[in-house]
């Protein structure tokens, strides 16, 4: 199986990239590097040759590695006799680490092109059973000083991504939405049927891409999963950038001595979920886009017996279902850390949603997702990864 990543060189992408490639999937990741790093992709592109696992930097175009370092958490399973069983195992559990099956390492292309350009798309696209569309630009107040190219990168770019999916005929294709969808409502948790008012160029454009993954769907039948993302974290998070995201910009921050400034007073709430959270979503999702098409040629979904609204690009929650507000956030953080930390106060970011929490039912009902990490474990992954070290 071949699937492709767009934007897989970023923090999410390439954690997905790692869990399909665990699987024995040929992997593609499509990314212009704009905020991705080859760093990331370094447990992807360690070479039996290359044990020590540098990353295959400098390479301009294209890329081919083949690696088994990176199986080494599911071989190190094979070793437990208690776990030797492998019946019966879903394509989550296996790549996730919760099952038992060791895929065989399969080919990994990563392709420095950007998702404007068609015949790069198409490139990457040629041949792939899944697409998983993840390459924007992905920062609420950047979108601002530039709407224009976020609404290049992350409308015009999902267009050309939908239809080189369609034109290799992919058993599925899903598309990180988000929940800057919504903007600021009262109705909280917030589920799916909340009406959509974007506050940013960010949230605006992904609702207009919403809107083409449905539009693809309805017309030419391809199976779309829209995964509205909230707040994300996780290992390999960049901490560096002035947009980087509140988790690792505070644990970089802490770590460094410093103290973090929150915007306004500290009472905004998100909904924080842990990256293996997300992956196992998003394998969820492709395991069973296969079960309803396990034919080689793809099926329009609306005409499908076993057809699922999650695969009609009916927008889906993908959030922890908990509400942390920023002043809690540093509250289970000085409880990590070990020490009290005591943040500054700045005024408000602009187009700030105030609360963001959500259902999490419907993506239950649907593909059968429950979060599994709480807060307190996943930042204390964090914490002691490498990430921040330099
Ligand atoms: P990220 O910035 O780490 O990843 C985005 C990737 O897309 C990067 O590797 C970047 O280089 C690539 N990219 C950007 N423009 C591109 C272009 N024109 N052509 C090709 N590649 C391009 O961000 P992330 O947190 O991993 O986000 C991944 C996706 O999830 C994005 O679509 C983002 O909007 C969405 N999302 C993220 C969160 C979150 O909390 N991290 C929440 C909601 C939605
Ligand atoms: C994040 C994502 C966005 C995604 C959205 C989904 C990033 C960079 N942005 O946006 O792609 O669509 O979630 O919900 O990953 N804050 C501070 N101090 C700081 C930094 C942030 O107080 O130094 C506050 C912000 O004002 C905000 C909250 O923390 O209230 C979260 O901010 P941030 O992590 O940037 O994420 P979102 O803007 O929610």
């Amino acid at each position: 199986m071949k699937i492709l990543i767009t934007g897989g060189a970023g923090f999410i992408g390439s954690h997905i990239a790692e869990a399909f490639h665990r699987l024995g999937w040929d992997v593609t990741i499509l990314d212009n590097f704009t905020t991705g790093k080859r760093e990331n992709l370094a447990g992807l592109t360690r070479t039996r040759e290359n044990p020590f696992g540098k990353a295959t930097g400098g390479e301009k175009s294209s890329e081919i590695a083949k690696s088994e370092e990176n199986l080494a958490g599911l071989t190190s399973k094979r070793e437990n006799p208690s776990e030797k069983e492998t019946g019966g195992e879903n394509l989550s559990e296996i790549a996730t680490g919760r099952g038992n099956l060791s895929g065989i390492a399969g080919k990994v292309e990563i392709i420095e092109g950007d998702i404007r350009d068609k015949t790069a798309v198409a490139k990457a696209a040629a041949g792939c059973d899944v697409v998983v569309h993840l390459a924007a630009l992905a920062s609420v107040p950047a979108s601002f000083r530039n709407p224009e190219e976020t609404y290049e990168v992350n409308f015009m770019g999902t267009q050309n991504v939908l239809e080189a999916a369609l034109q290799n005929n992919v058993k599925i294709v899903t598309f990180a939405s988000s929940s800057a969808v919504y903007g600021d409502t009262d109705r909280l948790p917030i589920g799916e049927e909340t009406p959509a008012n974007p506050l940013s160029p960010y949230g605006l454009s992904k609702l207009l891409s919403e809107k083409l993954c449905r539009f693809h769907n309805t017309v030419y039948g391809l199976p779309v999963v829209v995964f509205r993302f909230f707040n994300v974290y996780g290992e390999r998070q960049n901490p560096f950038s002035e947009y980087s995201a509140v988790i690792p910009k505070f644990i970089n921050i802490i770590q460094n001595g410093g103290t973090p400034t929150i915007f306004g007073d500290g009472e905004q709430t998100r909904d924080f979920i842990y990256i293996s959270d997300l992956v196992h979503a998003h394998l969820l999702a492709v395991e069973g886009a296969l079960k309803l098409q396990p034919a080689k040629s793809v099926k329009p979904a609306t005409n499908t017996s076993k057809s699922s609204a999650a695969y009609e690009a009916t927008p889906l929650n993908l959030g922890s279902g908990e509400k942390t507000s920023l002043n809690q956030l540093v509250k289970i953080m000085s409880q990590i850390a070990g020490k009290e930390i005591k943040p500054q106060y700045a005024p408000p970011r602009s187009g700030d949603i105030l609360h963001s929490f959500c259902k999490i039912d419907k993506i239950f009902d649907e593909i059968g997702f429950k979060p599994q990490t709480p807060m307190i474990l996943g930042i204390e992954k964090m914490f002691n990864s490498r990430n921040f070290e330099n």
